[in-house]
């Protein structure tokens, strides 16, 4: 039997490049050799406010994003958190054998809750990691390819299903990581030292998978760089290692060819043919991503559902028999 892969991206803010390099491209590879499930999860977007109507266009957008990317809805799962709702079932039984502590302990929501203060943050931020855990362990997936931020996460996610496994009997399989190697952190071109973000307030932080050419050039040339001028790969020049490795994931070439291909060039050279690769994708990507339309989108997303919910339903009937919410 094949072993199972699941993922997921929110639907709030604009996809970046990151987003791709970190976690998408990773997931191509892998739904040839598994049974991939990736999900479009919009009861994690809302933990922070958003607008209804933004909200909905964004689902369709990133469902778009994925198909443009190259997941193939005949080999993989593709649908909405929120159409199948043993995911909320599930992530409440988890929420019983959680404790306030690790919870306490979760990187992404000390980051996440900044903004507003902790007081003031809504319990939905604070139980993210729960709802999380209940998305992966409601497939009885294997392996989660996500990006480095996310690693936190899914070990929680192990240790829930670990502790569920202990009280009831065996019921969840304990899934691992899959990192990206150099794309699983790419950083903030406007500040090398924080991850690239789609909720950072400067647009000149990312790149957009849906940005134009002109503006790809522009944030390029905003991109901030290190003292000196050479073109070297060293955890001293956070800035131009960053780029180095942008440029690298989308050519195939290694930090060290381009290394030495830029050997007696400047900068501005260099920034320019950055700037070109990632145009090159983009132009090949957006004309993809426009080709698909809104229907085509949400037939896909109901079938990918309609899939996804046996196993679900399933899942949860093992669950409740097991904990004796069952008669
Ligand atoms: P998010 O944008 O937080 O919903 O993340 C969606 C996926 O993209 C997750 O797997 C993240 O780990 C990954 N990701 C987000 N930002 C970055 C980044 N700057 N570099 C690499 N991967 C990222
Ligand atoms: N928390 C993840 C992120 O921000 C998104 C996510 C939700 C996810 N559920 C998931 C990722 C399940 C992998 C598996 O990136």
């Amino acid at each position: 039997m094949k072993k199972k892969v699941f993922s997921g991206i929110q639907p709030s803010g604009q996809l970046h490049i990151g987003n791709y390099l970190g976690a998408i491209k990773n997931w191509i590879h892998l739904q040839n050799d598994y049974e991939a499930i990736f999900c479009i999860v919009d009861l994690h977007a809302i933990t922070v406010p958003q607008d209804p109507e933004e909200l909905k266009k964004r689902v369709l957008e990133i469902a778009k994003i994925y198909l443009a990317s190259g997941i193939n809805p005949e080999k993989s799962t593709i649908f909405v958190q929120s159409q199948i709702q043993e995911h909320t079932e599930l992530a409440w039984i988890l929420n019983t054998l959680a404790k306030i502590s690790e919870m306490e302990r979760m990187t992404q929501f000390k980051d996440k809750s900044q903004k507003k203060g902790q007081e003031n943050s809504s319990v939905g931020l604070f139980d993210y990691p729960v709802l999380m855990a209940s998305d992966i362990l409601l497939y009885n997936t294997d392996l989660v390819p996500v990006g480095e931020d996310q690693l936190q996460h899914i070990e929680l996610a192990r240790t829930l299903a670990r502790r569920f496994n202990k009280k009831f009997g065996n019921t969840f399989i304990l899934p691992q990581p899959s990192l990206q190697k150099n794309g699983t952190r790419i950083m903030g071109l406007d500040n090398p030292l924080k991850k690239m973000s789609k909720s950072s307030s400067s647009e000149y932080n990312y790149i957009s998978l849906l940005d134009s050419a002109e503006i790809v050039q522009k944030k390029i040339r905003k991109a901030v760089t290190d003292s000196g001028s050479k073109i070297v790969y060293s955890t001293e020049k956070p800035a131009l290692k960053n780029l180095i490795n942008i440029y690298s994931l989308f050519s195939e070439k290694t930090t060290q060819e381009i290394e030495i291909e830029y050997q007696d060039r400047g900068y501005a050279e260099f920034k320019n043919d950055l700037a070109q690769i990632i145009i090159e994708f983009l132009t090949d990507f957006q004309k993809k991503f426009q080709a698909i339309s809104d229907e085509e989108v949400i037939k896909i997303l109901k079938q990918g559902a309609q899939k996804a919910f046996p196993l679900a339903k399933e899942k949860m009937k093992e669950v409740k028999e097991k904990m004796g919410l069952s008669f």
